[in-house]
């Protein structure tokens, strides 16, 4: 449980959730620090003072380059650079598309597309002055697979970062710096919750009800638990996936192919 040994792991959006469970995860596989990033400061602080000493809360909003590049030189000042970093925070909303609103549209790319680039672009700077290259692990989605009605925005902010995965990968290799991604299915928790209320409304449906009929359609017999994505977070962060570039992995219990 040491393949972290040693490095520093920047998680947007990990005061909760997903984000949560990998810094959980990376402490486990010894990694000497990891950076609770979340626009929610107060949450973040709670789980890094859940998670014990060698987690460190910093509020960052994805959505605004100055509080990015704060929170990446508090980072590397407190730290001395970043090892890893998860591009994880997300916005998730559901409507027709005849009823997408502007706002709901640029609020989803701003966060899923937008602080997933510029977060990346800040934090590839800093390991490419550092010179000691990288990992960075992009969450993409089963979403960014195929569109799905009512899902119209959700799903081409995940298949444009699938997209950005694929170029950043490509363009970072030369420095030792690996861009990957993790496309989930359905994972349950908070997130999922906010989704089962919005597809009860949007399809008339009692809630709880969607969670049940997702989960009865993934090939392995149920939704998934953030847990089951630790291992790919991981390999893509440690070593072991030093010839990996460029790639989204599906981890979603078989619900696609490619
Ligand atoms: N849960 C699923 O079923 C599922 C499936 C596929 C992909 N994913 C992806 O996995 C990632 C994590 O999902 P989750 O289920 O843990 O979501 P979540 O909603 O539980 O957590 C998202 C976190 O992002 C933070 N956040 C929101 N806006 C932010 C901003 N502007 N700046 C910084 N932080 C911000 C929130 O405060 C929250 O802590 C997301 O990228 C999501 O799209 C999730």
């Amino acid at each position: 449980m040491t393949r972290l040994a040693g490095k520093t792991v920047f998680i947007t959006g990990s005061a909760r959730g997903i984000g949560r469970t990998f810094a959980e995860a990376y402490l486990r596989e010894g990694a000497a620090h990891v950076v609770i990033a979340d626009i929610n400061l107060e949450r973040a602080q709670e789980t890094a003072k859940a998670l014990g000493e060698r987690a460190y809360a910093v509020r960052l909003d994805v959505t605004d380059q100055a509080s990015i590049d704060a929170a990446i030189e508090e980072t590397v000042g407190e730290f001395g650079g970043i090892d890893v970093l998860v591009n994880n925070a997300a916005l998730f909303d559901l409507a027709p598309i005849v009823e997408i609103t502007r706002a709901s549209y640029e609020k989803l790319f701003a966060v899923n597309f937008s602080g997933t680039l510029f977060t990346l672009q800040a934090v590839a700077k800093a390991m490419i002055a550092r010179g000691k290259g990288g990992k960075i692990i992009n969450m993409a989605s089963q979403a960014g697979r195929r569109g799905e009605a009512l899902v119209a925005i959700y799903c081409a902010t995940k298949a444009a970062v699938i997209s950005l995965t694929q170029s950043a990968g490509l363009d970072l290799i030369k420095h030792g710096i690996n861009v990957n991604a993790i496309a989930p299915g359905v994972v349950d928790g908070e997130h999922w919750d906010g989704v089962d209320a919005l597809f009860a409304k949007y399809e008339n449906r009692p809630r709880g009800e969607k969670k049940r009929l997702v989960g009865e359609a993934v090939p392995y017999g149920r939704m998934g638990t953030a847990d089951d994505l630790t291992g790919m977070a991981i390999f893509l962060a440690s070593s072991e996936s030093d010839y990996v570039v460029a790639q989204t992995y599906n981890v979603d219990g078989g619900n696609w192919m490619s």
